[in-house]
């Protein structure tokens, strides 16, 4: 028997976006002026309400151990949240406090997932869903929804994935990387598909839920009882209220059991999401909103100025983001077509070859499930986007 290492952590993939980012990082070190559509998070700072929130707790010791949880003021926040804005009744022994969404989502996926159950995930996907489904032993089942559908999963396609063995289906809307957002006709379509599998979980990730242009969110958990008794929500601080670094995230569970399940597992991983950070969540959720309506104005202003400049680029094609801040470009017009002597067969190779001649970083989709596009974050100023897109453009034209 040598030192060997888990089948669990040789499954997961290493990041395909970080060959770009190394690659970015390299060149800016080197004082290149590089370009990055890559960001995953707000440019703008933590509004200042917020960070008076987090200078108050460390001023009046709010510096010790939490219950593991979350502090029982942010989760009457987080309760008084979901039902302002989403039409969700919880108490706050339902509500799960947690180091990002992400972690609120490992714990779900902990606590549901057996060895060998099926997950659905909807392509194009956040690539974090099937690495996660892996790392607790299942098995991720990828349905596909098509640009020309908006990337709204077609109710028959999805139908042809559940089974027997399939556990739970995580959905996220507005989308990463789509921006694809599900409208009330959308979203009861799924729900009513669900209803002949009632024994499969739904996964909300509504992380993205402040970040719409067009229409608005609902949140599956709230059509009716029986899809609130199924569904667990996630959703956190970070998108919202630009708040990536603090680590804020929660789930919010249908039965105080499933509650009690996910804490029990974090009590012994990390205990509580930081204390500090925490005091500044709940000073986040109970402040006005202003700081996100500006913030989703300026988001929405550089959409508008990104989907107009890209479709007047040629051989690329886009579907208008809805929410969040990417947008999905197809560059497979251009695979078997040659950049300076080199072809471009996938969607990585044209980011390769887009960052190292005009030093313009994007992600190319392949982790994401999605191997014509390259994903564009307008999370950076208008100037950059301006900037970016035009060396974009200088780029694909020099492809023959
Ligand atoms: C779809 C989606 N869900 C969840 C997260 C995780 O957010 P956090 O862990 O920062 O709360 C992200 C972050 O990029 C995301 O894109």
């Amino acid at each position: 028997m040598g030192k060997g290492f888990s089948k669990r952590s040789l499954t997961v993939s290493p990041s395909l976006t970080l060959a770009i980012t190394a690659k970015s990082n390299e060149l800016i070190s080197q004082g290149v002026d590089v370009v990055s559509f890559g960001v995953g998070e707000p440019d703008f700072n933590t509004p200042q309400y917020i960070i008076d929130g987090a200078k108050y707790a460390l001023d009046h010791g709010m510096t010790k151990y939490t219950a593991s949880g979350g502090t029982p003021a942010l989760k009457k926040a987080i309760c008084e949240k979901l039902s302002r804005d989403n039409g969700l009744n919880y108490k706050p022994n339902q509500i799960v406090v947690s180091n990002g969404a992400k972690h609120s989502l490992f714990n779900t996926l902990q606590v549901l997932v057996e060895e060998g159950d099926e997950v659905i995930i909807l392509s194009p996907y956040w690539l974090t869903y099937p690495e996660l489904v892996k790392i607790c032993g299942g098995k991720a089942v990828t349905v596909e929804c098509l640009p020309e559908d908006g990337f709204i999963v077609r109710p028959e396609k999805l139908r042809a994935a559940l089974n027997q063995n399939t556990k739970a289906i995580i959905l996220n809307s507005p989308n990463n990387p789509t921006g694809a957002v599900y409208d009330k006709n959308d979203i009861s379509a799924v729900a009513e598909v669900l209803k002949d599998f009632p024994d499969v979980w739904v996964i909300a990730d509504e992380i993205y839920e402040k970040l719409i242009y067009e229409g608005e969110h609902i949140s599956i958990a709230s059509l009716s009882q029986q899809m609130y008794d199924r569904t667990i929500v996630i959703n956190g601080m970070s998108k919202a209220y630009a708040m990536t670094g603090w680590r804020i995230g929660y789930a919010a569970a249908p039965t105080v059991q499933i509650a009690k399940l996910m804490d029990g597992l974090q009590s012994h991983e990390t205990s509580n999401a930081n204390t500090i950070a925490q005091y500044a969540a709940q000073t986040a959720l109970n402040g006005n909103g202003d700081s996100i309506d500006a913030m989703k104005e300026e988001f929405s202003k550089r959409r508008d100025m990104m989907v107009d400049i890209l479709a007047k680029i040629e051989n690329v094609s886009i579907v208008k983001p809805k929410g969040a801040f990417y947008v999905m470009v197809d560059v497979s017009a251009l695979f078997n077509k040659t950049f300076r002597g080199t072809k471009i067969e996938t969607a990585n190779n044209f980011a390769k070859l887009l960052i190292e001649s005009y030093y313009v970083a994007v992600i190319p989709c392949e982790g994401f499930g999605a191997e014509k596009f390259i994903r564009l974050s307008y999370a950076t100023s208008r100037e950059k986007i301006t900037e970016g897109l035009k060396r974009i453009n200088d780029f694909v034209k020099e492809i023959k």
